[in-house]
């Protein structure tokens, strides 16, 4: 088990979020934005990686010294659609115990409130606010950057993760699963539908990929 290793900064990276301001400098502007964001993910990182012990053996003195625990969630409290063993005892001890936990995943394609239905299918009883998902994480970017109000919307290149998420705050989106079996018209005259109202492009995990979609992102 992973004990107290965040992999949020994963999560920030494993859904890349282009973002567009709508002035003529535009693409300047939104290069500096994303690095200024992946600076502060790899201090957190170096920070952490300084901060935070490796565990070879199993530790006595581990739960008085620490409060808050953090765990990555696939492969770590489930596989598949099963709960790894010996977790649900492990959450309820340290809950008990009245550690704070924070579950974190970089798969977008479902919003923490669709983690949290996951949670509850295997018997887990996590509060939504301990849910970090990389889909939350592309949506909680915008909403800092106030995206909403430049009163442009997003196409999106993913599934209904990032969707969720971006209803939550208002953004407005297309893409997605939607144009899961779309095909970009290849025939004499064909042209790619262009909307001149996407002001980002978020990129997540996306089981439904296809030529249309990848035409899309060289449109935005
Ligand atoms: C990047 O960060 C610097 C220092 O924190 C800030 O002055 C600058 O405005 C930021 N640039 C963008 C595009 O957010
Ligand atoms: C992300 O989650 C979906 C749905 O649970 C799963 O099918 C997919 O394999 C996961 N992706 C990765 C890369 O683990
Ligand atoms: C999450 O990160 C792990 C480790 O880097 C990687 O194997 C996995 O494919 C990532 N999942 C998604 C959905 O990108």
């Amino acid at each position: 088990m992973h004990i107290a290793r965040s992999s949020l900064s994963a999560a920030l990276m494993a859904t890349s979020v282009r973002a567009f301001s709508p002035a003529a400098s535009s693409s300047f502007r939104s290069s500096a934005a994303i690095s200024n964001l992946s600076s502060r993910t790899f201090s957190s990182t170096t920070s952490l990686n300084a901060n935070v012990l490796k565990l070879t053996e199993p530790a006595k003195d581990l739960l008085p010294d620490v409060d808050v625990f953090i765990f990555d969630c696939d492969g770590v409290i489930w596989r598949g659609d099963s709960v790894i063993e010996g977790i649900p005892e492990t959450l309820e001890k340290l809950r008990a115990l009245g550690k704070k936990m924070y579950f974190v995943t970089n798969n977008s394609t479902k919003s923490r409130k669709g983690y949290k239905k996951k949670f509850d299918s295997l018997g887990l009883d996590v509060p939504a606010e301990e849910i970090f998902s990389s889909s939350f994480a592309a949506a909680a970017y915008l909403e800092q950057t106030n995206f909403k109000e430049s009163g442009k919307k997003v196409y999106v290149v993913g599934e209904v993760g990032i969707q969720e998420e971006l209803d939550l705050i208002g953004v407005p989106h297309f893409g997605g699963p939607e144009d899961g079996g779309k095909q970009p018209d290849m025939g004499p005259g064909g042209a790619l539908p262009h909307d001149s109202d996407v002001g980002a492009v978020i990129v997540g995990f996306d089981r439904n990929i296809n030529y249309y979609k990848f035409n899309m992102l060289i449109v935005y």
